[in-house]
């Protein structure tokens, strides 16, 4: 069925398939906002190895809808009127380890439940930082029609393929009869002032052991003209069909991932 995570079934009891039964045996909203949350505690810093008890379990993807455009605007605040929200957390590897540089491309409804799909309102991409934190300042979605509320993104690491995805939000009496709707991707969210405060983590299907950031395998190339196999650092300037494209994020060109055709990747100049 759309929607259903394609992966093979739960191996095992983890508290993710404890807290899907409960959801299924006993589907009431309010049980599912007192488990513990999947989110860090943003209030305490960082440790150095972090824990993850969900690391086995990559986040489920899901469908992208008819409503992905791409080359969104680099920004993390999606500027527009509705209920304030936030939406922070962390991103992390199989192994619990946090991801830096991971590209986050976001897209929503307007408080009214309308896409934008001629401009770029209620959408935005960002890279994860050092620490493997992200955070989005938008609206909370209004309810588009036969779905419930929701959030797309699609969350990509360096050099790894794009997990394609939806968050939604607790309480919503259409989780319950929408199709699509998982409760592995519930969001955490709490009401602070007129506003809400969400919060999510993402698991990568990327392997643990040493990322190699900010050890290029090549010199960041001069201006030259994009080359499959060439591993570009981000701010690189190439040139393709014509048109200088500057890198927003480190990656490793393959045939298929031509400037034009990856704006995640590459912006023209
Ligand atoms: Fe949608």
């Amino acid at each position: 069925m759309e929607g259903e995570n394609t992966r093979d079934p739960d191996k095992g009891i983890t508290r993710k398939t404890l807290l899907r039964a409960a959801f299924i045996a006993a589907p009431a909203p309010l049980l599912i906002g007192q488990v513990p949350a999947l989110a860090r505690d943003m209030s305490g810093p960082l440790e150095p190895t972090p824990f993850c008890d969900d690391g086995d379990d990559p986040t489920p993807p899901q469908t992208e809808g008819p409503y992905f455009k791409p080359n969104s605007p680099r920004r993390s605040t999606l500027p527009g009127s509705g209920t304030l929200l936030t939406v922070s957390g962390y991103v992390f590897g199989l192994a619990c380890q946090p991801l830096a540089n991971v590209l986050l491309d976001f897209w929503q409804a307007d408080r009214n439940g309308a896409y934008d799909n001629v401009g770029f309102n209620f959408r935005g991409h960002q890279f994860t930082d050092a620490n493997g934190a992200y955070k989005l300042t938008t609206i909370v979605p209004g309810l588009y029609p036969g779905r419930t509320r929701h959030i797309h993104m699609k969350v990509q690491a360096p050099n790894r393929p794009v997990l394609t995805t939806q968050t939604y939000f607790p309480g919503e009496p259409r989780n319950n009869t929408d199709s699509i709707f998982d409760p592995r991707l519930l969001m955490n969210v709490r009401t602070v002032g007129s506003g809400r405060e969400a919060t999510f983590d993402f698991v990568l299907n990327v392997p643990g052991g040493p990322q190699p950031t900010g050890s290029p395998t090549t010199p960041p190339p001069g201006g030259g003209t994009w080359q499959a196999g060439v591993t570009y650092q981000a701010g690189a300037q190439v040139t393709y069909g014509g048109a200088t494209y500057r890198c927003l994020q480190g990656h490793t060109a393959a045939p298929g991932w031509e400037p034009p055709n990856v704006p995640a990747l590459w912006q023209r100049v």
